[in-house]
């Protein structure tokens, strides 16, 4: 009857069990054949051989008290397969004890929910990378509507403006007002070009274009201008004015602004020395290379190939969500066939460099 019971649990689960101290004394196949190690290779190593380096050490803390005081430990847990794939098993493990409760051994019952869990871990990225798009759209409707409800007063504005210059004309104050009309009409004029730049950044489902690099970096700057002389950041620009593209001007310009953004956030502690980002622009025969550096603090090497990666931030939930360089990367190589590297430069500064390759004719 017990065998039968054991038999029906060995062959619908992975089981293994362990000593007191947790070195593995018994698994059954279905064990090895999740793990992808033999039964030779797992028997007196230590349990954590499939432990994933994700799970952090806390974790296994509270796995280790609430076994030693005799009682059931329940989780979902990420692991590590021989061949570094990863899996997720739904795990129950329980002590055994002796006549004079003392634990003897340690057995553990799972069962696989691979499947399920990466299929819901996949929802959940898309749902954010969703919302992410969803936020760009709805800006970019916030400020058409603003558009439009300022276009109105500015004009009249001007009208007004006019007005007044009438008003004036031959008497002896004219010559005065004719210089403050001038500042207020450019005033005007700047105000109505600064809406219709946000708009047309905005405005998603553009076609795929012919543009100057040049063009696209003078837009950005001018959409970043204010935030970085208040940082005073200085940046330097060496871009031949003639260097053609074909793609979307828009994405590529999203794309400097989350770097240049980025790197103004890598100065926030930075008072002693001048803030300098440079942005340099070269073509060969070959390809066309957009490099961005700055001196701000620096990226640690063990933590550079960890920028690209969706939710990967230092900074504080209100100021980064870590998706900034991710969906940069994608519009780089998914969505216009580039390529994004990131290096340390000898200012201790990141770099950046993107990378287009020339469509051979
Ligand atoms: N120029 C840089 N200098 C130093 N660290 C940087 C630089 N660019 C990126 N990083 C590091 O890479 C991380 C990820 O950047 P990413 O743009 O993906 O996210 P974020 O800026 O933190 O948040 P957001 O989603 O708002 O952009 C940053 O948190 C920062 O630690
Ligand atoms: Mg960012």
């Amino acid at each position: 009857m017990l065998e039968q019971y054991i038999e029906a649990i060995e062959n619908n689960n992975i089981v293994s069990k362990t000593d007191i101290d947790g070195i593995i004394t018994f698994v059954n196949d279905e064990f090895c054949k999740i793990s992808k190690y033999s039964k030779e290779e797992l028997i007196g190593k230590n349990h954590n051989i499939v432990r994933h380096p994700d799970i952090p050490a806390s974790h296994f803390k509270k796995l280790w008290s609430i076994l030693l005081s005799k009682k059931t430990y329940k989780a979902t847990v990420k692991n590590l397969a021989k061949d570094g794939s990863v899996f997720y098993v739904n795990t129950t493990i329980f002590p055994i004890l002796d006549d004079n409760g003392n634990i003897i051994e340690f057995v553990a019952i799972r069962y696989d929910v691979t499947n399920a869990t990466k299929t819901a871990e996949k929802l959940k990225h898309r749902d954010r990378i969703m919302y992410q798009q969803a936020r760009l759209a709805s800006m970019g409707e916030m400020i058409a509507n603003i558009a439009h409800q300022w276009r109105q007063p500015l004009s009249e504005l001007g009208i007004l403006l006019y007005g007044m210059k009438k008003e004036f004309k031959n008497t002896q104050k004219s010559e005065k007002f004719d210089i403050q009309y001038d500042k207020s009409k450019n005033l005007i004029k700047q105000m109505s070009q600064t809406i219709d730049d946000f708009r047309n950044f905005f405005s998603p489902n553009k076609p795929k274009e012919h543009f100057l690099i040049s063009d696209i970096i003078d837009e950005t700057m001018f959409i970043l201008k204010d935030t970085l002389k208040n940082e005073k950041i200085e940046v330097n620009i060496i871009c031949d004015k003639n260097i053609k593209m074909f793609g979307y001007a828009n994405e590529l310009s999203h794309v400097l602004i989350n770097i240049l953004n980025n790197a103004k956030d890598a100065f926030c502690h930075i008072t002693t020395k001048i803030k300098q980002i440079h942005i340099v622009v070269t073509e060969t025969s070959k390809n066309i290379q957009i490099k961005i550096s700055d001196n701000g603090t620096g990226i640690q090497k063990s933590m550079i190939d960890k920028v690209f990666e969706p939710y990967y931030t230092t900074k504080h939930s209100s100021q980064g969500t870590g998706l900034g360089l991710y969906i940069v990367k994608m519009i780089i190589e998914d969505s216009m066939n580039g390529k994004i590297e990131i290096e340390s430069n000898n200012d201790g500064g990141a770099c950046f460099t993107i990378t287009f390759k020339k469509e051979q004719k």
